[in-house]
């Protein structure tokens, strides 16, 4: 089924049929051009959230603005039209024109990487079972990630070594995030990788407690302890991104992990149910792939002459084949693409502003306890705090009785949160920290 090869299946004339090319043309023609974004106010008019409520927890999922809409309808039409050209053209035939390979290409050029180091998936959940399943690890190594990671990072390894017999260290990379530093992060981690460590989970911006980590610097650790390691004993630094990507400065490609992997719904705007892995080449050969992929040419015909596909493992073996919302993922580029013309710098001085605002803000009211570092260096889009006698999920349904949209952290120990992003202004987010502050005074 993958590229070329699915060809000969074809009995059909191509003259007379919507080629790829053609309907990447008939998509962008059906497509409204892009907004101008170099404004706040025109990048906050491209969503359609609903004006009653303030928005501050947009960092849970995306709602779509105008150009990812406008592309998913774009390929949905296009679908209906006509499913089965659609899908064929668009995924089996030739590299040059495929769809996913496009999508690839947007997602690169924001990362700072290459295309053929980036993997589709779903969601981060996803992207993090296919790391962690797929590593070749057995009885005797170890998979080291720290206590302040996701549920989903967690279980990931809990589901992967259960099955291969290898086991799992969690440590803790600061007492209180709110007082932890860089140095001292980096100095945890250097203490905690051992002979038998094969690979280091962290989560570059936490949604516990919003901390953001020194990830270059970590990297920068775990290169010295791989010194003398063979390729196989490597300790691989996999990086759960997802509220990291679209909210910070540093390009994907430059932080020195080895797996980078995230939903492309949280801050980049993506299409629900998209994501990526990105990971670095050598990354990818310690990997098995899980699920059967479409996006692997080799694996297809490999199968069909009854072989194992040569060569190493690359991001499309890993990407899930299947068939899937394609109007979805296929519409992943245009959010990518509008991140790369709103800038990653401008994006994330904005989140910063935003955020530093509100954290400020709430520093200043008696009775409430912040949990997020102030330095901006160790923080990005996400505020955790506590109200003195108030669970955070009563902070929360205060707030939302005052049309304010906040949500608390899903951890053992929880918090309230209010995130700010660029679908916010700094007038709402001033509304956000004095209703706190009447809550706080209640
Ligand atoms: C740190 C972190 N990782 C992973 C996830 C799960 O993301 P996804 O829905 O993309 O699987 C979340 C929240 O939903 C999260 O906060």
């Amino acid at each position: 089924m993958p590229h070329t090869s699915r060809r000969g299946f074809l009995a059909l004339n191509s003259a007379a049929v919507l080629l790829p090319a053609r309907l990447l043309a008939a998509v962008e023609a059906r497509a409204p051009a892009a907004p101008r974004l170099d404004d706040w106010g025109k990048v906050r008019a491209q969503f359609r959230l609903s004006p009653r409520y303030i928005h501050l927890a947009g960092f849970y999922i995306a709602s779509h603005p105008a150009p990812v809409r406008d592309a998913i309808e774009a390929f949905r039409t296009v679908l209906d039209e006509s499913p089965f050209l659609t899908v064929e053209r668009g995924m089996f035939e030739g590299q040059a024109q495929n769809v996913q390979r496009k999508v690839r290409d947007d997602v690169a050029a924001y990362l700072g990487g290459r295309e053929n180091e980036i993997a589709l998936t779903p969601n981060t959940t996803t992207g993090l079972a296919l790391v962690y399943h797929g590593l070749r690890l057995k009885p005797g190594d170890e998979v080291l990630v720290t206590t302040h990671d996701h549920v989903v990072h967690h279980e990931a390894i809990r589901l992967s070594t259960q099955r291969n017999g290898a086991s799992v260290r969690k440590f803790a990379l600061f007492d209180d995030a709110a007082s932890a530093t860089a140095d001292g992060i980096v100095d945890r981690v250097r203490q905690a990788i051992r002979p038998a460590t094969r690979a280091l989970g962290i989560t570059w911006v936490h949604s516990s407690t919003g901390i953001k980590l020194p990830v270059r610097r970590i990297a920068q650790v775990v290169e010295e302890a791989n010194k003398g390691r063979s390729e196989a004993e490597r300790v691989l630094l996999v990086v759960d991104g997802v509220h990291g990507i679209g909210a910070a400065e540093e390009s994907v490609a430059e932080l020195g992990c080895d797996f980078f992997c995230a939903g492309a719904h949280k801050w980049i705007f993506g299409p629900r149910g998209t994501g990526i892995v990105w990971g670095k080449t050598p990354a990818w050969a310690r990997l098995e792939p899980l699920v059967p992929s479409f996006s692997d040419v080799e694996s297809y015909v490999a199968w069909k002459e009854d072989r194992l596909p040569r060569g190493p493992t690359n991001p499309n073996r890993v990407t899930p084949g299947g068939f899937l919302a394609y109007e979805h993922q296929w519409a992943m580029g245009a959010a990518f693409r509008m991140h790369q013309q709103m800038g990653r710098a401008r994006v994330a001085a904005r989140v910063r502003e935003l955020n530093q605002r509100c954290k400020e803000g709430l520093a200043g009211i008696r009775g409430v306890t912040l949990r997020t570092p102030r330095d901006p260096a160790l923080s990005a889009g996400i505020t955790c705090f506590e109200v003195e006698g108030l669970k955070p999920d009563d902070v929360v349904e205060r707030l939302l009785e005052r049309r304010i949209i906040a949500s608390t952290s899903p951890y053992a120990v929880s918090y309230a949160r209010l995130s700010a992003g660029l679908m916010n202004t700094p007038e709402e987010v001033d509304q956000a920290v004095a209703a706190v502050r009447a809550i706080a005074k209640a």
